[in-house]
């Protein structure tokens, strides 16, 4: 087998964001685009020479041919292994589950999440590390160093590996393993869950669910899992194929764009439970009939029942959030008397907690929630722990949540979107909102007092790593939060994210709408940050 070692050049956009780096297809497909990132990779993670590299992706288009172009890659840079995702597929919890099961040295996961896909859309990559979660920034910005100065990659000239045959096949010294995507997730889920219960639970005929892949990567698992394992009709999984365009729908389970569900969990024949994931299956949208669960909620919530699910009932260590994520769970932790740690937005910064056993379970605002099951968000993890719960406590969703807010109190909560706005007006607007954070405290703005108003900036508590500018935080002295910040993960402009939070503790008043309830805070909001006039935006483009 003849290795080549082509010349190339730096490109100057290649720094990793909030999860990996994300590019539109036309980006990728640059000739030497992807190669000159994977090579970064292999330059800087030098154990993966004579070590196990685990690889697959959520299937959107171009997955196929990067699966090639790395394997082809992994082999002339050394790696020992390559373990495959059938069909090149992982979801991303799955590829998490599967690096830590077979101790490898790492992941390379082609996603770009809840993108929409096709050759006009997204394709996405990112590296894990042994641990089985994203990389962390000191990993990730070696990377990207690498990649200002690269100027030769290597790589095979080889057949194509016959990617959908399970077994193992060679390239030059290098042992290519293509292996079922589902099976060691779908016994992980086992160990984790009571599948007794919700067998019996599906088996009653009082039960009705339906799970919304969305054209992505969870239709197998969840087909798997929920029907094939766990008795649920078929017809419980909806959008069950994976295509390389999602359908030509956006992936993203919330309820805008998984309106379909949305549909079939509304009215006088709602199903009892519905719930949906992502492109590559990390997040979750939990639904009641006629019932909308916020994902802070949902952990909150998770948090508060731990005990009565099989993999959970020796106690929780810990729990955090990410900072935009509601106080909800804090809440919960205060009562339980368990730790509780606010960290930036993204995945990465979980898996140092988890890692040293501080937390047991995490969560984020959006769609996001997961364990120390693995080092990854998980989204059918949460619907099964739903269902289990569902199973064990006999109850709908909606007097779990609600029972939930009685005793712990409800912090509502919204999020607005505005996507696709001019990038230096988004970062002028965040310099404006800056300059005003000294005096606010103290301040009152339409009757909510500012308790504090910085940009939040972490302390990783394990390693001692700093991270700054991870948004603008207002605290008001009766709980409720105003939150800023940009996105570090769209392709196209910025994206404004404000997020807002208001508590109560006054059982009368919880069952009001969301949105009348945060009406005064958003006003304050758009007002306080000149969104209208620095941005031409009247409306968010999406509120979730
Ligand atoms: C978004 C979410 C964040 C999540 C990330 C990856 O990042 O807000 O919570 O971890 O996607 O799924 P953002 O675009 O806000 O940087
Ligand atoms: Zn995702």
């Amino acid at each position: 087998m003849k290795i080549l070692t082509i010349s190339t050049r730096p490109f100057s956009d290649q720094r990793p964001g909030t999860s990996g780096l994300r590019k539109k297809v036309r980006i990728f497909r640059t000739p030497h685009y992807l190669e000159n990132f994977v090579q970064s990779i292999f330059d800087t993670r030098t154990d993966l020479s004579g070590g196990t590299l685990v690889l697959g992706g959520d299937g959107r288009y171009y997955n196929r041919q990067a699966i090639q172009t790395i394997i082809c890659m992994a082999a002339a840079n050394g790696v020992a292994r390559v373990i495959v995702g059938q069909s090149g597929l992982l979801s991303t919890p799955a590829a998490s589950c599967v690096i830590r099961k077979y101790h490898t040295n790492g992941g390379i996961i082609l996603s770009a999440s809840h993108n929409p896909g096709g050759p006009d859309g997204d394709f996405g990559i990112k590296f894990n590390t042994a641990n089985g979660g994203p990389a962390p920034e000191g990993v990730t910005g070696a990377i990207y160093a690498r990649t200002r100065e690269i100027s030769q990659y290597r790589t095979l000239a080889a057949d194509e590996i016959d990617l959908d045959t399970i077994g193992t096949q060679s390239l030059g010294e290098t042992r290519v393993e293509i292996i079922d995507a589902v099976a060691d997730y779908a016994a992980l889920m086992e160990e984790l869950f009571d599948f007794e219960r919700i067998r019996q639970l599906f088996g009653s005929g009082q039960f009705s669910m339906r799970f919304d892949a969305m054209h992505a990567i969870t239709g197998p698992y969840a087909k798997l899992i929920l029907e094939t394992m766990l008795g649920a009709e078929p017809g419980t999984v909806i959008n069950g194929d994976p295509s390389e365009d999602f359908g030509g729908g956006h992936p993203d389970p919330n309820l805008v764009h998984a309106h379909e569900l949305v549909a079939l969990a509304s009215g006088p024949d709602a199903v009892d439970f519905a719930a949906a994931s992502d492109g590559d299956g990390d997040r979750n949208m939990i639904l009641g009939r006629n019932f909308f669960v916020t994902p802070s909620d949902s952990l909150a919530v998770m948090a508060a029942n731990a005990r009565h699910i099989k993999g959970y009932a020796g106690g929780l260590s810990g729990v955090a959030r990410s900072m935009p994520t509601s106080q909800a769970v804090d809440r919960v932790a205060e009562a339980l008397g368990l730790d509780c740690y606010e960290t930036p937005t993204g995945w990465k910064f979980f898996g140092n907690l988890l890692d040293a056993g501080r937390i047991t379970l995490c969560g984020e605002e959006s769609f996001g929630s997961g364990s120390d099951h693995v080092r990854e968000k998980d989204g059918l993890w949460a619907v099964l722990f739903w269902l289990n719960l569902l199973a064990v406590r006999n109850r709908s969703v909606q007097e779990i949540v609600q029972e939930h807010w009685r005793k712990f109190g409800r912090n509502f909560y919204t999020r607005h979107d505005y996507e696709g706005i001019d990038a230096e007006a988004a970062s002028d607007l965040m310099a404006h909102l800056e300059t005003l954070l000294a005096d606010l405290p103290g301040t009152t703005l339409d009757g909510h007092t500012v308790g504090y108003a910085d940009n939040f900036a972490y302390t990783d508590p394990v390693d001692g790593s700093v991270s700054e500018n991870q948004g603008i935080r207002i605290g008001f002295t009766d709980g409720s939060r105003i939150v800023y910040r940009l996105s570090g993960t769209g392709t196209e402009g910025a994206t404004l994210r404000v997020y807002l939070e208001a508590c109560e503790t006054d059982p009368g008043k919880q069952d009001r709408e969301t949105a009348g309830v945060m009406q005064p805070l958003v006003g304050i909001a758009t007002r306080m940050a000149e969104i209208e006039s620095r941005t031409g935006r009247r409306e968010p483009t999406v509120i979730t």
